[in-house]
């Protein structure tokens, strides 16, 4: 069998704490850690439990440093819907982290391929990825590695699938002002961090969850990619896992 990790808890709280201790420790026992992070509905407990421990018992982010997995493109960084307004709104404005050191692909980039070599290079210059947190679309997206004939290895602009663009329409007035693309980390990117913490939470994402329980692995489902890695941990709520 594959090496993934199961945690199953009984509730969002509980999967957002179980998230969340990993996490700490992570920065307590390397507080220079390069942690990459997601967006989403799923992660935002996490941020809070962080946001909360930085608070109330100074867990230190000063020396961290941060890769998001995605951005939409074209997005300008001040958009209410961009990415690098969700990180700093959720997580950046409540730790004490540097800004200089959170990275999230440049949406306005007027070159996108070279914003997306670039990316690729500034990762591996600061070492890699020492944790990554991931959750995952309704179709088994990873960042926005859309399910297709196929998956790009390193950072790209990638199109949205149309359920991908519906799943987002709830955060803009229309399914029309979702950006139709985005600029994402590669699978290979993902697959290269030394550990990854992947959140699923709901009973809509229970087929994810079966797909990623069996031996297959397919562009197709890019979660099922995750068999391939050797310290992944999926936590994820019991809606999820039973469905
Ligand atoms: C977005 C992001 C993904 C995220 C996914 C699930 O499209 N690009 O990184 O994992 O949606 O989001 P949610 O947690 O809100 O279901």
């Amino acid at each position: 069998m594959h090496n993934i990790q199961w945690i199953v808890c009984e509730d969002y709280e509980q999967l957002s704490a179980a998230a969340g201790h990993i996490f700490e420790r992570q920065i307590i026992e390397k507080p220079g850690s390069v942690l990459g992070l997601a967006t989403g509905d799923t992660p935002l407990g996490l941020y809070d439990f962080l946001a909360d421990r930085c608070r109330r018992e100074g867990l230190d982010f000063s020396r961290i440093t941060t890769f998001n997995l995605d951005e939409y493109y074209p997005m300008q960084p001040d958009h209410p819907q961009s990415y690098r307004r969700f990180m700093n709104e959720h997580l950046f404005s409540r730790v004490n982290i540097q800004s200089a050191h959170t990275f999230v692909p440049n949406g306005a980039a007027a070159d996108p391929q070279a914003a997306c070599r670039n990316y690729e290079a500034l990762l591996d210059r600061m070492g890699g990825i020492d944790l990554q947190l991931l959750g995952v679309g309704h179709n088994g997206h990873i960042g926005f590695n859309e399910p297709g004939d196929r998956l790009v290895a390193f950072t790209h602009v990638t199109d949205l699938t149309q359920r991908t663009l519906q799943a987002n329409a709830r955060f803009f007035n229309s399914i029309d002002e979702v950006p139709r693309r985005a600029i994402t980390m590669g699978m290979g990117t993902i697959l290269k961090a030394r550990a990854i913490v992947c959140l699923i939470a709901g009973a809509d994402k229970h087929p994810v969850v079966e797909a990623m329980q069996t031996d297959w692995i397919s562009p197709a489902c890019p979660a099922t990619f995750l068999k391939l890695h050797a310290n992944v941990t999926v936590i994820c709520d019991r809606k999820a896992y039973e469905g």
